[in-house]
């Protein structure tokens, strides 16, 4: 594990090494609380942003090697799909398995009905110590009570934040919160 943290650290910025290792930090706690493989939530923490400083033509030629449809969000920002690449690179160099290898490539958009090892990738990535903004305290102390209910409100912030921007929504974030709706 040192050694991925190594390779980790030397490919990223040191700002984005440090939010890396603050997701990897809540990551673990939660695995803990919901009974998920830590070296799992490890593992995919260290590699969810991997490719997050790749070229856009690097991030499309992956979804075209790899027969992946380019939707409408990831042709008008590449950089979104930065997940599904560190997913691809996280499967091809180090071998990671599919449980893994789905959390990586969600925990931008998220999806429906998503594992939990993937739902806490995806609410570490939005709630690890480095970030702040309103509300997170709140939502990081229900993150430890009832994930479901932090997943529904951490994908509604992020529904209202980019809706108020003007900026399109990912059908897959869409999916996931009406399947959290449905679900509660
Ligand atoms: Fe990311
Ligand atoms: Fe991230």
């Amino acid at each position: 594990m040192n050694d991925l943290k190594t390779l980790v650290r030397n490919h990223l910025k040191p700002s984005r090494y440090k939010h890396t290792l603050g997701v990897c930090k809540l990551a673990v706690h939660l695995a803990k609380l919901y009974d998920v493989d830590e070296k799992d939530a490890e593992i995919a923490s260290l590699l969810h942003d991997y490719c997050k400083y790749e070229s856009d033509e690097a991030i499309l030629e992956t979804f075209r090697r790899t027969n992946k449809p380019i939707d409408d969000v990831i042709m008008n920002h590449p950089n979104l799909g930065h997940g599904y690449m560190s997913a691809v690179i996280a499967k091809e160099q180090f071998g990671v398995s599919d449980d893994i290898f789905h959390a990586i490539m969600n925990h931008t958009f998220g999806r429906p009905h998503m594992s939990m090892l993937e739902k806490i990738i995806y609410l570490s990535d939005a709630l690890e110590e480095e970030r702040s903004y309103e509300g997170i305290e709140m939502l990081r102390e229900l993150a430890l009570k009832d994930i479901n209910k932090a997943l529904l409100m951490a994908c509604q912030n992020t529904l209202i934040f980019e809706l108020k921007r003007g900026n399109m929504i990912h059908v897959q974030t869409i999916l996931m919160h009406n399947a959290l709706v449905e679900e509660r």
